[in-house]
């Protein structure tokens, strides 16, 4: 599968990831994701920065917020219609556009950074993706990007549960194997039957790669790795949030910082 086959399928998710997004049901965004992201993000106070992948903007919006100059890109026209119309009735300053990250129709080096806020894992042809962060990026740009954590989330995963339902291990298996596309069928897991009545499951294609292949990419691409992340819920979050529970037993997302030499 191709990064436009695979946008079709994340334009046809756009208005039910929208809603529900929006909704608050989007929890490991809310409350593991995006703190953690936003909390290693360098100040990026009056800074030309992209945002690949900025699905409706929520995270977009965030670093707009934090001072920065930011245009926001995905391929799914359905998300930016939706990122649009919020800049429309809350302006800040936020250009969106529709494009694909291995395509990204920006000059060489126009931003002093680059985000990627779990949407790296999503396209096929990773290492065109880097390049073209790399591209796009001033010298001594950053790019920093969230994925689902390659050794915890590959092709084969199942939770083990105590008596008490509370997950205490994750079975992992076929790491080597590159799902390339594979088609998940799913609703955010916080959502309750009422949000999620007369809305069609999302079916996002699923691509695994290796905990090496990812680093060497970045090594290859010209990238120096200059700080990674495995989020972990806190007690009062899990409390709060109770489906973050599984988060504390291993790490289910990996976050990176890796900047042009
Ligand atoms: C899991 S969603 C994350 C959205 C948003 N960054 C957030 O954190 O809420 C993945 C996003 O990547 C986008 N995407 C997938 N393939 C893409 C590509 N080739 N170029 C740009 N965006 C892409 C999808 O349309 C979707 O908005």
């Amino acid at each position: 599968m191709d990064h436009r086959t695979a946008g079709r399928y994340w334009n046809s998710n756009a208005d039910a990831w929208t809603r529900l997004a929006r909704e608050g049901y989007d929890v490991f965004r809310d409350y593991l994701n995006t703190p953690a992201f936003m909390n290693m993000l360098p100040n990026v106070e009056g800074l030309a920065g992209l945002d690949i992948g900025c699905g409706e903007g929520h995270n977009t919006r965030l670093i707009a917020r934090q001072g920065a100059r930011i245009t926001g890109v995905d391929i799914a026209e359905n998300f930016i219609r939706h990122a649009t119309a919020t800049e429309h009735d809350e302006p800040l300053g936020i250009d969106y556009c529709v494009a694909s990250g291995v395509e990204l129709p920006f000059k060489n080096e126009t931003y002093d950074f680059a985000t990627g806020f779990m949407s790296f894992m999503d396209v096929p042809e990773t290492g065109r993706l880097l390049s073209e962060s790399f591209r796009i990026l001033k010298p001594g740009g950053f790019l920093q990007f969230s994925i689902t954590h390659p050794c915890f989330d590959p092709a084969y995963r199942m939770n083990l549960r105590d008596a008490n339902g509370k997950k205490y291990a994750i079975a992992v298996g076929d790491y080597f194997r590159d799902l390339n596309g594979e088609i998940s069928e799913w609703l955010f897991g916080a959502a309750p039957a009422h949000a999620r009545e007369g809305l069609p499951y999302f079916r996002t294609p699923r691509f695994t790669h290796t905990l090496s292949y990812w680093l060497n990419l970045l090594i290859t691409t010209g990238f120096n790795i200059e700080r990674v992340e495995e989020p972990r819920p806190g007690d009062d979050a899990v409390r709060e949030c109770p489906q973050l529970q599984g988060a504390q037993v291993v790490s289910y997302f990996l976050h990176l910082r890796v900047r042009k030499g």
